[in-house]
């Protein structure tokens, strides 16, 4: 299988073809499928995957990572750029608007809303974890046992009703059976990393996790060091064999204690492609 990094909030120097965007694109190539998930913060990923010379048209479908607008602010250049191709994504998005106090005053972080009223009825609601694919899982993550990244606590949502601090029940991540094993694509790991990965576990009923891909969700910071420095403690324990692609959400301070501590880390940004 081929991940390519449509876009990421870094460009690799000297890199002319391609722009980065805070935001996350990646396209997934299978035996079986080609696979659109997320779609970075604007229509830009469509611009690198003309360069690259991938034709989203090939996709099989889209899957939607969760509600903030920098994994689904392309969404509506997505919805007119091919056609009558569904998008998977939790049925919270649909119902709930979020929002991000980290930079000071509250923005408003949620979807393209007027994109997804107009697409409607190409959007696949998901609730829970489920089989999508013949090879590929949705996985909502209900382990708590590992700490959540403390960057989640800049992050409210209105459920319809009131504002409450996100739980993150719209966050999905897509899990590949392979015959290395499992493949996590988790493009925030808003719900922690390793609770993520315990959840594929017990969803696919598959215990070897090859490789985990997206973003840690590890925010420049006074608690930076240490959640990073305790999430190094836990992989070198638990995951030592399991290889880990990172970028978008894992900040430069947490980059350079991964590179140091761990053997089994690498870094994506725009562009790269990840071979399994
Ligand atoms: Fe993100
Ligand atoms: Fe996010």
């Amino acid at each position: 299988m081929t991940i390519t990094i449509l876009i990421d909030n870094a460009l690799p120097l000297n890199e002319n073809n391609l722009v980065a965007e805070h935001g996350l694109s990646l396209y997934i190539k299978t035996d079986n499928n080609e696979i659109l998930c997320d779609t970075g913060a604007s229509g830009r990923f469509l611009d690198n995957a003309k360069s690259i010379g991938l034709d989203i048209e090939k996709s099989h479908f889209a899957f939607i990572s969760h509600g903030h607008n920098d994994h689904c602010g392309g969404i509506g250049n997505f919805f007119e750029a091919v056609t009558l191709k569904n998008v998977y994504m939790h049925k919270d998005i649909l119902t709930e608007q979020y929002y991000s106090s980290r930079k000071g005053a509250v923005r408003n972080i949620s979807c393209n809303n007027d994109a997804l009223t107009r697409h409607i009825n190409r959007i696949v609601t998901i609730e829970g974890s489920q089989q999508i694919a013949k090879d590929a899982f949705a996985i909502q993550c209900k382990e708590e046992k590992f700490t959540k990244p403390y960057g989640n606590r800049f992050l409210t949502k209105n459920n319809g009703e009131k504002v409450v601090f996100d739980n993150f029940t719209h966050e999905l991540s897509l899990c590949f059976t392979t015959p290395q094993g499992l493949v996590i694509i988790s493009p925030c790991s808003h719900c922690g990393v390793i609770n993520i990965m315990e959840e594929c576990r017990k969803v696919t009923g598959r215990d070897k996790i090859h490789a985990f891909i997206g973003g840690f969700h590890f925010v420049e910071g006074e608690k930076c060091i240490d959640e990073t420095e305790c999430f190094a403690n836990d992989i070198t324990k638990y995951y030592p064999d399991t290889i880990f692609y990172t970028g978008h959400c894992t900040c430069d301070t947490a980059k350079e204690i991964l590179a140091k501590r761990l053997e089994n880390i690498r870094f994506f940004t725009t562009g790269t492609i990840i071979e399994i």
